[in-house]
């Protein structure tokens, strides 16, 4: 890195900026300050190479580390100055205001303004407390909007972790002034009240850790707090008025005497404070992988689902380092890789290496290749197999295929020893964009596909791209009929473009539609429900044909009459058919089947998700949209009717 950074504010902030960018990279810094003392200051220590008033057309990041209205005095004044794709990130405790003041005018000028948020500080302030270490493990936090420059965000995202960030985080202005009140402000303002009493002057001797936890941020800055305060009054005002209900709790609790409240108040605040430790640990693991991929220095997405039942990273790259990956989030430990018979003499060898030059001890368990695989049997067989092995809880379980390998697998680990570890390695498109995320595990019964189950998150989900080569072709469009129903019900542009999609592009933005619906509706009661979209004509077809037509196959005819029938009746809000009907075919895909109306209703009516007298159907409105639909059971016929080829 040889650039030319600006700095603007040469405080606690600014200044600790100026020398950590010394210190660690091979760049110019030129700095500004409102005191010139400052300024004569910073070049004599050589933490600034020169003044940046007059030379900020050399910079290609200027940092601004001013109080919110110089700001945006600063960057109104400097923006018409700075040369074309300048990239400034500023530094205000609250963002919405200067991101919405900024970013328009930003783009006006050709400068990509990202807003900025370092969480790191001292109890103290100015340049003469600055230093290189202040940001060393420290989170720095991005804001975008639709202005934002995707290239600035991702090159932001390698820079400040040189500087010694351990991580970045982008979100929005407004969810970032959300946040902040609660985990910043409060505990300033509370911090502040806190001290107030009048045992203050009595406390010493009496007083240890926790009574300087309480106090150690009371010592602040009161004009800039009163500032950022009033500025993000309305986030605040919520959350203190949340934090003095609490606080009456507690209490009322004590002034009725009532031990039992306040035993349940304490357990209560233990509880969450134990889930809250939890959650931070998955978190910071999926920085560590993140970080971890970004040494590897190949090519990776990464996603992270947060559900009730686990927070877990879905990685997508080519040729995955799976072992060293498992590392970052288990503990050495015993690895049992469960693959089919198609499947691992492709890639089972290489993956158990993986594993094992991590440190893993491995155990292989071969399922035969199919549906027909996924049933009790095979899981009762894994389970004794498990036994056995004298498999613990701490160990793990490593699925290696496609979906099959993937419900099997993941069924088993939700029951052994009551619920244990497992990964996801899919290997079809269809368990790379579907069934690896979500949660969702299972086997057939003689009734019914997917009759038995249960609800269990993988640890992680770890996905080669490579390994897409070896697949069947009719394996390969099966997977594409659930990415086009993706298309159809949230991702427009993803449909318009698949032809011409990088595979890892694709399977991202499935994982990201798939996450951000089971995130809403983990356990499929309302919007996931929208992913059945094709399904339950599908389903039909699948049964009627004897499962001859593929799953695949099946949803594709299923989407077709669905959607001609929803045109027909004139529930869509825009046309669709056409577009479906082309991308469908383009994977080679079928779009109509040999059933009739009648022998499809009745069988569709046998399924599983039938409820009472109406049958909820997927609509799509447009491509991209799709919502619930209630028809009454005794129309469904007509219905498919209507979706049938004329
Ligand atoms: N859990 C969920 O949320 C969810 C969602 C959708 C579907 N599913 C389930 O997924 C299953 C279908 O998954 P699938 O289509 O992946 O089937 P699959 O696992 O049977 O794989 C299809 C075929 O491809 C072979 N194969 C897999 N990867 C390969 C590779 N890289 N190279 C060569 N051959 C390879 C397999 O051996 C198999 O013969 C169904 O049982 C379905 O119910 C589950």
């Amino acid at each position: 890195m040889n650039e030319v950074f600006g700095i603007a504010g040469l405080g606690l902030i600014g200044g600790s900026f100026a020398r950590a960018i010394k210190e660690k990279t091979d760049c110019r810094v030129l700095g500004y300050d409102i005191n010139n003392e400052v300024i004569s200051a910073a070049k004599e220590q050589g933490v600034i190479d020169g003044g940046l008033t007059g030379s900020i057309k050399e910079c290609s990041i200027v940092l601004i580390a001013l109080y919110p209205e110089e700001t945006l005095s600063f960057c109104k004044e400097n923006f018409p100055l700075m040369k074309s794709r300048t990239i400034v990130v500023d530094c205000a405790g609250v963002k919405s205001r200067i991101c919405a003041e900024l970013s328009a005018f930003a783009k006006e000028n050709s400068v990509c303004f990202v807003g900025g948020h370092p969480m790191a500080g001292v109890e103290r302030s100015g340049f003469s407390s600055s230093f290189s270490g202040l940001f060393n493990g420290a989170v720095m936090i991005l804001c975008e909007d639709e202005n934002t420059d995707s290239g600035a965000i991702e090159k932001l995202e390698k820079f400040f972790p040189v500087l010694g960030f351990g991580s970045v985080k982008v979100t929005t202005a407004d969810e970032h002034d959300e946040i902040i009140a609660f985990t910043s402000q409060l505990a300033h303002l509370v911090s502040s009240a806190y001290i107030h009493s009048g045992a203050l002057k009595k406390r010493y001797g009496f007083s240890a850790g926790s009574f300087k936890d309480l106090i150690r941020v009371a010592k602040l800055n009161c004009d800039m707090w009163t500032k950022l305060f009033f500025e993000n009054k309305d986030n605040l005002l919520k959350e203190t008025d949340v934090f003095l209900e609490n606080v009456r709790k507690y209490r009322d609790a004590l002034a009725l005497s009532d031990a039992g409240a306040m035993k349940k108040l304490l357990k209560k605040g233990a509880e969450l404070k134990a889930a809250d430790e939890k959650e931070e640990e998955k978190w910071l693991v999926s920085q560590k992988i993140k970080n971890f991929l970004d040494d590897d220095k190949k090519p990776y997405i990464q996603i992270n689902v947060n559900t009730q039942g686990g927070k877990y990273p879905v990685i997508i790259g080519e040729d995955l380092n799976f072992g060293k990956l498992a590392l970052e989030i288990k503990k050495i430990c015993r690895a049992v890789i469960i693959s089919d018979d198609n499947v691992f003499p492709l890639y089972g060898n290489t993956v158990a290496e993986s594993f094992s030059k991590s440190g893993f001890q491995t155990d292989t368990f071969i399922i035969k290749n199919g549906e027909e695989s996924k049933n009790l049997n095979a899981v009762s067989e894994l389970l004794n197999f498990l036994a056995e092995k004298n498999i613990t809880r701490k160990d793990m379980l490593v699925a290696l295929g496609g979906g099959v390998a993937g419900d099997i697998t993941g069924f088993a680990s939700a029951v052994y020893l009551r619920g244990i570890d497992f990964f996801q390695l899919p290997t079809t498109i269809l368990a790379a964009v579907d069934s690896s995320v979500g949660g969702k595990t299972g086997v057939d019964l003689q009734s019914g596909k997917n009759l038995a189950g249960a609800f269990h998150q993988p640890a992680a989900v770890f996905c080669s791209t490579n390994v897409f080569s070896t697949l069947p072709k009719n394996v390969y469009a099966d997977g594409m009929a659930e990415v086009i129903k993706h298309g159809m019900i949230a991702d427009k542009d993803m449909l318009l473009c698949l032809k011409n999609m990088a595979v890892s592009e694709m399977c991202s933005r499935n994982v990201k539609i798939k996450a951000a619906i089971v995130e809403q509706d983990e356990f499929d009661t309302g919007v996931r429900r929208l992913l059945n979209f094709g399904h339950t004509i599908g389903h039909a077809v699948e049964t009627l044909s004897n499962y001859q037509i593929s799953h695949g196959s099946a949803v594709s005819i299923g989407m077709m009459m669905i959607t001609r029938a929803c045109e027909k009746r004139r529930l869509t809000e825009s046309p669709c058919l056409d577009e479906l009907k082309k991308t469908l075919e383009s994977f080679g895909l079928p779009v109509r089947c040999d059933y009739s109306a009648k022998q499809l209703a009745q069988t569709a009516l046998h399924d599983k998700k039938r409820l009472g007298q109406t049958i909820t159907l997927v609509i799509p409105k447009t491509v991209g949209r799709a919502e619930l639909f209630d028809l009454p059971v005794t129309e469904f016929e007509d219905f498919i009717a209507d979706g049938m080829e004329e």
